[in-house]
């Protein structure tokens, strides 16, 4: 077995025309769509990687947190696999993919992540701050106590019009218009000051619509979105008054302070050597761009977009210190709605 992990294959089933309509995933839809993808995804994998099924060394799949019925179907899979070659099954923490999706890039592009290392997980489930030793030890610093990043961005998206997933949406929009237009209070956390809030935020951007009368350019993007699944955002600006950039504009920058405060105290407090932010909201251009200047005394290590978002490659890179250490999931291994991963 080579030391180095290497991308043989990624194939992403994406599902974003399926729940668009819906202003979110939709978990009857997820796991049907899952049911008709795990076969041709798996086997264009294989065809990609030019791999036999006997080569494989171990079958990985996630075990939660998540929907379980979507989780079932990939896990289930995996088990027969697993049953039918003769090869060990490896249990994943999906939060524990993401942070090894970076992990995996850093090595590859010759600057590894150092240990301890700050891990923050922004994603349409999860707003978490991890401290990360090499031998896939995590202590959780905080979390959000109430929506997720990705979540806020979706639910703004959807109030507003702007269909689903919300994030690359009010990113793209977001420098159109003046980050310091809406002044919204940042949430002042009592105990644990490295916990997250977002539903204040949220609440303040309802506020803000309720006191305008946005009905017309609501509908019209609404309207957009039913005669064209995937506008352009020059079609979106079209149908956006300034005020609404402006908005968009100061949310995301509330956000990204938000994220961006915490992580750099949280850093701080562990002596952090490398900070690893990842999940669909690593995708973020103002997250990305904050970070730079941020007030960090060590490396800051975004993932490749396609590597942001969900997929397998995440998966197996987490999987495999396990192979290494010989860490394996029984066929009983059950999926989690919720699976803490410290
Ligand atoms: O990690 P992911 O693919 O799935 C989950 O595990 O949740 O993340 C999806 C989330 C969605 O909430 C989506 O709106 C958000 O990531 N997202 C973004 C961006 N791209 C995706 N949020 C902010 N800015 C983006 N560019
Ligand atoms: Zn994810």
């Amino acid at each position: 077995m080579d030391d180095e992990i290497h991308i043989r294959s990624s194939v992403v089933a994406s599902q974003l025309a399926t729940h668009g309509k819906y202003g979110g995933v939709v978990p009857e839809l997820a796991s049907r769509e899952h049911l008709r993808a795990i076969v041709p995804v798996v086997q264009a994998a294989m065809a990609q990687a030019a791999a036999d099924w006997n080569s494989l060394d171990a079958i990985a799949a996630t075990i939660g947190p998540g929907l379980v019925g979507s989780l079932l179907v990939g896990l289930t899979y995996a088990k027969g696999l697993s049953f039918a070659l003769a090869k060990p099954l490896i249990g994943v923490n999906h939060v524990e993919g993401h942070i090894h999706a970076v992990i995996l890039e850093s090595k590859r592009d010759g600057h590894p992540v150092e240990f301890p290392a700050l891990a923050l997980v922004v994603s349409g489930g999860h707003t978490h701050l991890f401290a990360v030793e090499e031998n896939q030890h995590y202590r959780l610093l905080g979390k959000t106590r109430d929506d997720a990043a990705g979540e806020a961005y979706d639910k703004v998206a959807k109030l507003l019009g702007f269909g689903y997933p919300g994030g690359p949406v009010i990113d793209q929009l977001a420098p159109h218009g003046d980050p310091r237009a809406v002044r919204f209070t940042p949430s002042k956390m009592k105990g644990n000051t490295l916990d997250f809030s977002f539903s204040g935020l949220k609440t303040a951007v309802l506020r803000w619509t309720e006191a305008r009368d946005l009905s017309h350019e609501i509908r019209a993007r609404r309207a957009l979105l039913a005669a064209n699944a995937s506008p352009s955002i020059k079609d979106w600006i079209s149908l956006t008054p300034q005020a609404t950039l402006d908005l968009l504009a100061s949310f995301q920058r509330t956000v990204v302070d938000e994220i961006l405060h915490r992580a750099v105290t949280a850093a701080r407090a562990i002596e952090a050597r490398s900070v690893i932010v990842s999940g669909g909201v690593a995708c973020n251009d103002g997250l990305r761009l904050a970070a730079q200047s941020a007030d960090l005394d060590c490396p800051v290590h975004f993932p490749s977009r396609a590597l942001s978002t969900d997929n397998a490659v995440m998966i197996a890179a987490a999987a495999f210190p396990k192979l290494r250490r010989g860490e394996f999931s029984g066929l009983t291994v059950p999926a989690y709605a919720s699976l803490p991963l410290a």
